[in-house]
Formats: structure tokens, sequence, C-alpha cells
């Protein structure tokens, strides 16, 4: 999934077999650190593993941080059938029931209108405002600007959605 040029397509690069790895290691780590993280998503009597899905704490200082993220990666074969949304509502459910977080943050590059339907349909808010330069990418970059949702506890405890 990783390595694949689709679904890598709004990320600077794509994965080698090393950095997958790394990155699985760092997502491990997170579920120590924080006791939460992003989930493995299996679809039951489909496959194992068609992704993750879940909620980490951004790395980067932004305007909006500290924060709980909240993400998904699926590989490209199991897109549009819903279940990074499916995967989402029990993250969102997780973060505000569980967790009893008051807010919860994502973000994408303004391009990855997949990314941001998930968002739309999982009742995040969008406001041009809060839109910024991530900090790990140079200037100039050309996936440096970045849109921010959000959602507030309240507003999912009211929405449902
Ligand atoms: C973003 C991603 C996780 C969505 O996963 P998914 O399981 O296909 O998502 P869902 O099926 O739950 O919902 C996708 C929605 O986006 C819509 N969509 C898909 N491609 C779209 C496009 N190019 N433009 C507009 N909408 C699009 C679908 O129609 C669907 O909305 P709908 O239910 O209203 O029809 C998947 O595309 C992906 O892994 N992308 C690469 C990794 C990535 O970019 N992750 C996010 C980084 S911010």
């Amino acid at each position: 999934m990783n390595a694949d040029p689709r679904v890598m397509k709004y990320f600077p690069a794509t994965l080698s077999r090393a950095e997958s790895d790394a990155l699985v290691d760092r997502l491990e780590a997170g579920f120590e650190a924080n006791g939460f993280g992003f989930w493995a998503v299996e679809v039951v009597g489909v496959s194992d593993f068609v992704g993750f899905v879940g909620l980490s704490v951004p790395r980067f200082e932004a305007h909006f941080t500290p924060a709980v993220e909240i993400g998904w990666r699926i590989a490209a074969e199991h897109w549009n059938n819903g279940f990074a949304t499916e995967g989402a509502r029990a993250a969102l459910r997780h973060a505000f029931e569980t967790l009893l977080l008051d807010e919860v943050v994502a973000l994408a590059v303004p391009a990855n209108r997949a990314s941001r339907r998930v968002m739309e349909k999982i009742g995040m808010i969008h406001n041009a405002e809060d839109d910024f330069d991530h900090p790990e990418l140079p200037d100039g970059h050309p996936q440096r600007r970045h849109v921010l949702y959000r959602i507030a506890c309240r507003q999912w405890t009211t929405g449902r959605h």
C-alpha cells in the first residue's frame, strides 16, 4: 500500500519496505505513548488488511497543535467502498466517548478530494482561515499548503454523523 503511487499521490513520496516498516514501528510506539493510534482495517471475509484508520498526534508544531488528528489510508483496490468512512466514524466515537477529547482535527492537501469527502461525511468542518503551510515540507513544495478540518465533541454528539 505504501509503495503504491496511487495511494501516495498526495504525499511527498512512496515508501520503501524499510520506510514502511519504520512507519509501522512509529504507529506501534504511538499506541504505547498515547494509548491510541492507527488501527489496521480488516474487511471480514475479504482481507485481513486493507489499510489503516485512526487517531494520531501530529509531531510538528502549527497554529492548531497540540491536537489529535484523525487519518486514513486504504489500498487502492478497496477504495470507494465506504471503508475509510466506517473506520473514521469508529475512530471519532473512540475519541469522544472513550478518550473524552474536546476536538479532533484532520488535514490534507487541498486537491485530495476523496480524503476531504471522508472528512465531510463524518461531520468535520473546514474553515479556510485554519489552512496552513505544513512545517515539515520546504518552502515552494507543491504539497506544502494544507486544509484543516475540525470537529468538536459537542458537534459530534448533537450531529451523530
Ligand atoms: C482517502 C481514502 C482513505 C478514502 O478511502 P475510501 O475507503 O475510498 O473512502 P470512502 O469510500 O469511505 O469515501 C470516499 C468518498 O470520496 C469520494 N471520492 C473519491 N474520489 C473522489 C474524487 N476524486 N473527487 C471527489 N470525491 C471523491 C467517494 O465518492 C466517496 O464519497 P461518497 O460516499 O459521497 O460517494 C483513500 O482514497 C486513500 O487511501 N487515499 C490515499 C491515501 C490518502 O490520501 N490518505 C489521506 C491523506 S489526508
